[in-house]
């Protein structure tokens, strides 16, 4: 701390701002917040590491004025019209080339609007993605930040030091132009909603096999030792060992299969259609979030359509084997398309994404990481351009190796009548699009018979139009 200046400023002390805030200190960075609730200004300062720079203050001014220039604020409030609140508010207070991040969950449009508002007006702005949660933000977080590169550099060291590190190298890198970082992050919250939803089906699968929940925790724990580790996996293993504190019960059980949801995995459907780029294991995510709001209809369509002949699997090792390669398959079909996605944006929004360094970001600390992106990583390591991970020879043969397993559970779940949209969309799309030919011949066809849409062939080059009708 040179002339009793701060090195960095947050704004919104909730549990991200103030838990990346004591990262920061902990790495030898002064630091101070600003939140109008007293008491976390108190919680962030008792929280301190002792030895440690920490302030936290109830006036914007005052956090500004005591930050060094050029400034570096950040801002972790909830995304849309919170976070232009706070730029009008701190735009009297900023000077030229003072740097502002937002590190919430913007989308990424109003990011582009600000970077060009700010820009005109000197002032550096970076959106910025943060994935790990509470824990991440405290001992390491995956960063996603892109926009402005002065802004980056600037901040740069910063961000190395609290960011997660695997074998040494921190979780953090530019990531492209204009809203990229907030881009990344979206698609990374997609991809989050799709692996979340296929857990959530094996979980059911299981459970119809009749496995305990002590069961289920076995499984899972065992799955995230092997080639299926990730977070999200073992975290699952976690949970159906959790009892619930108001009863006897285990905690999973007495939770309502209502889930909730912040619009990051929507936002990631609705791009997709926009660029078009095809994520449907995404969209099947969002769309079984949704569903499962339709709490009073489902209770009536169970009685409707009650599951008289629904087959009931035996929990053998064989079907738990088929249960793992159905949820490994379909793993790397959601990192497919989420890539896939990532890599087209990056072309026709002109954000110019590294795909490299962004799966290597996701290798620590973020929700989605997993050993599957050490793989992937391999794959842009050796072609940065590969236009979907699935046509790289090492990925192919790891879902080839699980293909049979897949069908068979995907089959067995559509027999028995036991939801699996997730594990089945990404099956469909595999199967779509290693084939050479689609049936997409006749809809153009169609499209020309009852709009005179026009086709093309595949003898001849050009347009064409035929007047159709009964033979
Ligand atoms: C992360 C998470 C985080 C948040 C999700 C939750 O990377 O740390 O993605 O950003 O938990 O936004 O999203 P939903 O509320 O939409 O499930």
């Amino acid at each position: 701390m040179s002339n009793n200046l701060f090195d960095f400023g947050m704004i919104g002390l909730g549990v991200m701002g103030r838990n990346l805030l004591l990262n920061m200190a902990d790495h030898g960075f002064s630091v101070i917040g600003f939140d109008k609730d007293a008491v976390k200004n108190a919680a962030l300062e008792s929280a301190a590491t002792p030895g440690t720079t920490v302030k936290g203050v109830p006036e914007l001014a005052q956090m500004v004025q005591l930050l060094q220039p050029p400034r570096k604020i950040m801002m972790l409030v909830p995304a849309g019209k919170p976070v232009d609140d706070v730029i009008d508010s701190l735009l009297p207070l900023v000077e030229k080339d003072d740097i502002i991040i937002d590190g919430g969950n913007s989308h990424y449009t109003d990011t582009l609007r600000r970077v060009q508002y700010l820009g005109e007006k000197g002032i550096h702005f970076m959106g910025m993605g943060v994935s790990g949660g509470e824990q991440g933000a405290r001992s390491g977080p995956s960063i996603m930040p892109g926009g402005d590169q002065t802004a980056y550099k600037n901040v740069k060291p910063m961000l190395e030091a609290i960011a997660a590190k695997v074998d040494g190298t921190p979780c953090v890198a530019y990531l492209g132009r204009s809203g990229a970082g907030h881009y990344v992050k979206m698609v990374h919250n997609g991809i989050e909603y799709a692996i979340m939803q296929l857990i959530s089906e094996t979980y059911s699968i299981l459970k119809h096999a009749g496995l305990s929940n002590q069961q289920l925790h076995e499984v899972f724990k065992s799955w995230n030792e092997g080639k299926l580790q990730s977070f999200l996996v073992e975290i699952t293993a976690d949970i159906f060992l959790q009892k619930d504190d108001q009863s006897a019960a285990d905690l999973v059980d007495v939770i309502s299969d209502k889930a909730g949801s912040k619009g990051t995995g929507k936002w990631t459907s609705q791009d997709s259609m926009e660029l078009p780029v095809a994520v449907p294991v995404i969209d099947t995510a969002v769309a079984m979030r949704t569903l499962s709001g339709y709490k009073d209809e489902r209770v009536k369509a169970s009685q409707l359509y009650a599951e008289n002949n629904t087959e009931v699997p035996a929990a053998t090792e064989e079907f738990i084997q088929q249960v793992h390669d159905a949820l490994y398959f379909a793993t790397i079909l959601s990192y497919a398309q989420g890539l896939a996605m990532l890599f087209q944006a990056s072309k026709y929004l002109s954000m110019d994404i590294p795909m490299p360094e962004v799966v290597s970001v996701w290798r620590g600390g973020c929700i989605i990481r997993s050993s599957l992106l050490e793989t992937f990583a391999k794959a842009y390591r050796e072609e940065a351009e590969l236009s979907n991970i699935l046509l790289n020879q090492e990925v192919a043969a790891l879902v080839k190796s699980v293909e049979e397993n897949t069908r068979s559970l995907v089959a067995f779940a559509a027999k028995s009548g036991i939801p699996a949209a997730g594990l089945m969309s990404s099956l469909s799309y595999f199967d779509a699009f290693r084939t050479e030919s689609m049936p997409t011949n006749l809809i153009q066809a169609q499209r020309d018979y009852f709009g005179a849409h026009t086709y093309q062939r595949i003898d001849v080059p050009g347009i064409f139009h035929t007047e159709w009708g009964p033979q």
